[in-house]
């Protein structure tokens, strides 16, 4: 209790100076509560507005991938060069050091394997470990057009409640079923429909063709996926034109951590999305950080 003896009669009031009531930084979230922009600004930078979010969570349907034997050798020196680590509960308990100050986007759906059909995952992972686990979002993934659509949209839309009750932004992740085309028509509709049913960002692809009108139509931010390796120039190119193209960021793995030289290649991914640099120029700095390794 404190001592309440003696206290100093409170005097300055600031009459003249109006409380602000500034909006929130973020594309569609100024509705949100305090707890979700607290966690949500600390995954989208607040000077940029943008992240650069290291995915790690293949190995919830593809086992140990390319890169990803050994996240306690090959990742964590990654960690502290990008914004966000993406991870499944699995691997964030057994390797990540918990002091780490980054924030964590936990993977909090599965229940299929590259052997089996890839659209039939469900909730895996209950909202109490992601709070316990101190999250900052919880992804998604949701598989518009494909055979288990509706099961994987009303996931996300259960996870969507509960991140509400607890005030925990959720990802929705759109998964493309081989069988889908993936163009600008294809990249909307499952973005807008994520978005509509609550999720407060969205993962996809970046697409050549019309990714403007994709997130132009979607009211919530949009990181895209890197998707298979390109070549560094190639990665640091899709980066750039996805970010003047209306992304607020990048969810990138295998052109990360598989690249030759994986810390040089993330800080180049940063120039591009926090200082808004070229892809010639971060593949030049890529190359001089890379040969300052070699
Ligand atoms: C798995 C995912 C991955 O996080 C996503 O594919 C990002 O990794 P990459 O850049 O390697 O595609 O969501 O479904």
């Amino acid at each position: 209790m404190a001592d309440i003896d003696g206290l100093n009669a409170p005097k300055e009031f600031y009459t003249d100076i109006p409380q602000k009531s500034e909006s929130f930084y973020l594309k569609g979230s100024n509705s949100l509560d305090w707890g979700m922009k607290n966690r949500l600004s600390r995954i989208f930078n607040p000077v940029s507005g943008k992240t650069v979010m290291l995915a790690v969570d293949h190995g919830y349907f593809l086992g140990p991938t390319a890169g990803l034997e050994r996240i306690d050798v090959n990742i964590l020196p990654l960690i502290p060069y990008a914004d966000t680590l993406m991870i499944t509960r699995g691997a964030l308990r057994t390797m990540v050091p918990p002091d780490t100050q980054k924030a964590i986007v936990l993977r909090v759906t599965g229940g299929a394997s590259i052997l089996t059909e890839l659209s039939n995952e469900d909730l895996a992972v209950d909202i109490e470990d992601a709070l316990r686990l101190n999250v900052c979002a919880m992804a998604v993934q949701v598989y518009v057009g494909s055979e288990h659509e509706h099961q994987t949209i009303l996931s996300m839309t259960r996870m969507v409640d509960m991140g509400l009750r607890y005030g925990m932004p959720t990802l929705a992740v759109t998964a493309v079923g081989k069988e889908m085309v993936r163009d600008a028509k294809y990249f909307r509709l499952a973005t807008r429909i994520c978005a509509e049913l609550g999720a407060q960002y969205v993962k996809t692809y970046y697409i050549s063709e019309g990714f403007e009108t994709v997130t132009a139509s979607c009211p919530v931010p949009i990181v895209i996926a890197g998707g298979k390796k390109l070549s560094e120039i190639d990665a640091l190119t899709m980066a750039y034109r996805a970010i003047q193209e209306g992304a607020a960021g990048v969810d990138m793995g295998r052109n990360i951590f598989q690249s030759v030289a994986p810390v040089a290649m993330l800080k180049a991914v940063r120039a591009i999305v926090h200082d808004n640099e070229t892809p010639e120029k971060a593949f030049e700095l890529y190359k001089t950080l890379k040969n300052e390794k070699d």
